[in-house]
């Protein structure tokens, strides 16, 4: 399957990414998670992210073009790809359909996530990562099993810099001024399955599900 999961900031598309790797055996790519780990790194990439990261406005388009060119060129994305948090912009998605077309591998599937700003802002305020490897979790919806401890791999959860109602409001500025319009041109293609991601965990997955299987 070749897909991409849409959506504003917390709407649940690392979360939601979790869930269909366990049904499909393809790599995840999360332009926000490859970004974070390059500020990590403190390499040159990351350098330059991390100011807009922190911002909560976009990374400039050549920077994460190049990352995802990089990426999808990879051989084990020939299994196909779930893309998420890319692209961001209309520039992002003429870029990503002329590198899907060269490896032969084109977006069959948007999914959408649609959710209130209240939920958003419920969400990110409460969200716990892991910084080793990944795993999300949410004070109240989906806590670990002990608290502020990863249960995949027993590391401290920690909050993301980005994660205050402040810059909620400026990563959904950002989503609707340049991200709206990638939804709209995959709209045109037919190619978008919009999901109520207000609902449950579980619901919001098994509507993913039912797209994905018809
Ligand atoms: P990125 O990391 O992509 O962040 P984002 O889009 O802001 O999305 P989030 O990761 O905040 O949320 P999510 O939708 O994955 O939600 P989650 O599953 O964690 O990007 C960060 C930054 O990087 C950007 O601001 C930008 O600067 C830069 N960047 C990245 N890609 C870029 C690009 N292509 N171009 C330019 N710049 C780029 O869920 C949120 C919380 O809610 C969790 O706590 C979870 O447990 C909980 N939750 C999830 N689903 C539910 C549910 N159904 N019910 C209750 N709780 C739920
Ligand atoms: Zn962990």
């Amino acid at each position: 399957m070749n897909i991409l999961i849409m959506g504003p900031a917390g709407s649940g598309k690392g979360t939601m990414s979790e869930k269909i790797l366990e049904n499909y055996n393809i790599p995840h790519i999360s332009t926000g998670d490859m970004l974070r780990e390059a500020i990590k790194n403190e390499t040159k990439l990351g350098l330059e992210a991390q100011t807009y990261m922190n911002e909560g406005k976009l990374v400039p388009d050549d920077l994460v073009i190049g990352l995802i060119a990089e990426r999808l060129q990879q051989e084990d994305c020939q299994k196909g790809y779930l893309i998420d948090g890319f692209p961001r912009s209309l520039p992002q998605a003429k870029a990503l359909e002329e590198i899907t077309n060269k490896i032969n591998k084109p977006i069959q599937m948007v999914i959408n996530l649609t959710v209130d700003f209240d939920a958003l802002a419920e969400r990110v305020t409460g969200r716990r990562i892991c910084k080793n490897c990944g795993a999300i979790y949410h004070i109240k919806s989906n806590p670990p099993k002990v608290e502020g401890i990863c249960d995949v791999c027993g590391s401290p959860l920690a909050q993301r810099a980005d994660d205050t109602v402040e810059q909620l409001r400026v990563r959904l500025n950002e989503h609707y001024k340049n991200t709206q319009p990638c939804l709209d041109y995959y709209k045109e293609k037919g190619l978008v399955v919009d999901i109520n991601a207000s609902q449950p965990i579980e619901m919001v997955y098994n509507d993913i599900n039912c797209a994905l299987a018809k």
